[in-house]
């Protein structure tokens, strides 16, 4: 993938906009879709995904699988086929696998890699490229494979039998949970996860609409995942619930550019996911659930947000993993509320697509948000609901990263000389059609 080849950005100015009124269905969530292509390239039989999100991010995943002897195909928008090789059946790939942006594919492929008799080669993009994998190496290191290096590009050997473990998490991570849970979906005996603090859940949710064997319990305060290995998948059809980390960012936009009045449809709310709704209603904004009903395992409803005049809170840091991808549309919406926003116990936001927290300081401040950086947070003096100065004559630093390019689009809206953000290129990673509608609401 070089689609984010530092030489050719492209920039685009985000300017005031009108109210939001109307409806609009956000792209199928990321980390289901990423989860929808391994599973179904691991069971033996025909998996049919419906509402996939063809962004890079999933594509990076699905051509790794190809590489490694799955057959997967696309029969029209959204709808993908996929032939599995079976637990255990993923053969050599013949050239390094391009992870592209995408952390979820490096991490959770690694995992898969670890417990076959195979070798691969990991690389990716420049921000990839800096991001820790020796969260993913040392569990899956303990259980048989062997790998280069700590961080892209690396060579990882897989091991066949591989050793079961029980790994309690150091970091609230569904990347690392996942690995470990992947790898041992391969090894004989059962692979046991400790999860001090819950993390999203749609391993553990599809592995078991897969047909592997997976216990959770709930132990002294924490979470305990068991799966016994050498399991067998089943095919499956699979209908992939909206994103609600892409719905996050036309949630904040209607609730901060007066006048709005959207219907977001089809957005997933599992409840290890939905954290920033919830924060957004302290806050004060009126978001209401409309139609609850669940898609392909999960909860969903339409969202109906309304503009609304936001209050500064303190954020409970319990709440961060379940609205980890959204700090940074939130610190948009923080700037725009009145009084403070305190946010803490966010040091995961550090090594993220790019480090979320310096990044969305300085994109905010030059945006004319008063906005402190800590080592752990961001505190936020909000405007009241008055529009942000804008970026002036200076380029928002996005970083390689989607979410601060979209978060920043959103400020531009509710600023009075606009945002320009220095490379909209990255929106691809997640949210491919994420600018069409932008611009169909507010043009
Ligand atoms: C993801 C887990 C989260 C999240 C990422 C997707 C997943 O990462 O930030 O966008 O699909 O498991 P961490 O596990 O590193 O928190």
């Amino acid at each position: 993938m070089t689609h984010h080849d530092p030489s050719f950005p492209r920039p685009r100015r985000f300017g005031p906009s009108g109210s939001l009124k109307g409806r609009i269905r956000v792209p199928g969530d990321k980390s289901i879709s990423h989860r929808s292509l391994m599973f179904g390239a691991l069971a033996v039989g025909e998996t049919r995904v419906s509402g996939l999100l063809e962004g890079e991010d999933v594509m990076a995943t699905a051509a790794a699988l190809r590489a490694m002897g799955a057959t997967i195909e696309r029969v029209a928008e959204g709808e993908w086929r996929i032939h599995g090789v079976g637990v255990g059946g993923l053969l050599q790939p013949q050239t390094p696998l391009d992870m592209g942006n995408s952390g979820t594919s490096t991490r959770l492929l690694m995992g898969l890699v670890a417990s076959h008799p195979i070798t691969a080669q990991f690389v990716g993009d420049a921000s990839l490229s800096k991001r820790p994998m020796g969260r993913v190496t040392e569990p899956l290191g303990l259980m048989g494979a062997d790998f280069s290096g700590t961080t892209l590009p690396l060579t990882e050997r897989g091991l066949s039998p591989a050793v079961p473990i029980t790994y309690r998490l150091p970091v609230a991570s569904a990347q690392v949970k996942s690995a470990v849970l992947l790898a041992g979906l391969n090894t004989a005996g059962i692979t046991t996860v400790i999860e001090p603090v819950p993390t999203r859940d749609h391993t553990e949710r599809m592995l078991k609409g897969f047909g592997a064997e997976l216990w959770v319990e709930e132990q002294d305060g924490e979470r305990v995942i068991r799966l016994r290995g050498e399991a067998d998948l089943k095919p499956q059809q699979i209908e992939v619930p909206g994103d609600p980390s892409s719905a996050a960012f036309f949630a904040v936009a209607a609730l901060v550019v007066p006048g709005s009045e959207l219907t977001i449809e089809n957005v997933g709310l599992n409840p290890t996911r939905a954290g920033l709704f919830e924060v957004l209603r302290q806050m004060g904004g009126s978001i209401e659930e409309l139609n609850r009903r669940e898609v392909g395992g999960e909860p969903v409803a339409d969202l109906l947000v309304r503009h609304s005049a936001l209050k500064g809170i303190e954020v409970d840091p319990a709440l961060a993993p379940s609205m980890i991808d959204e700090f940074p549309v939130l610190f948009v919406a923080a700037s725009l509320a009145r009084g403070t926003t305190t946010t803490s116990g966010l040091d995961e936001l550090r090594v993220k697509e790019s480090d979320r927290l310096a990044a969305m300081a300085a994109a905010l401040t030059g945006a004319g948000a008063r906005v402190s950086e800590r080592e752990d947070g961001l505190v936020i003096e909000g405007t009241g609901g008055e529009p942000l100065r804008g970026s002036a004559n200076s380029r928002t630093k996005t970083h390689l990263d989607h979410r601060i390019a979209m978060s920043m689009a959103v400020a531009g809206l509710a600023s009075t000389g606009g945002v320009e953000v220095d490379d909209t290129r990255p929106i691809a990673t997640s949210f491919p059609a994420f600018e069409a509608l932008l611009d169909g609401l507010a043009g």
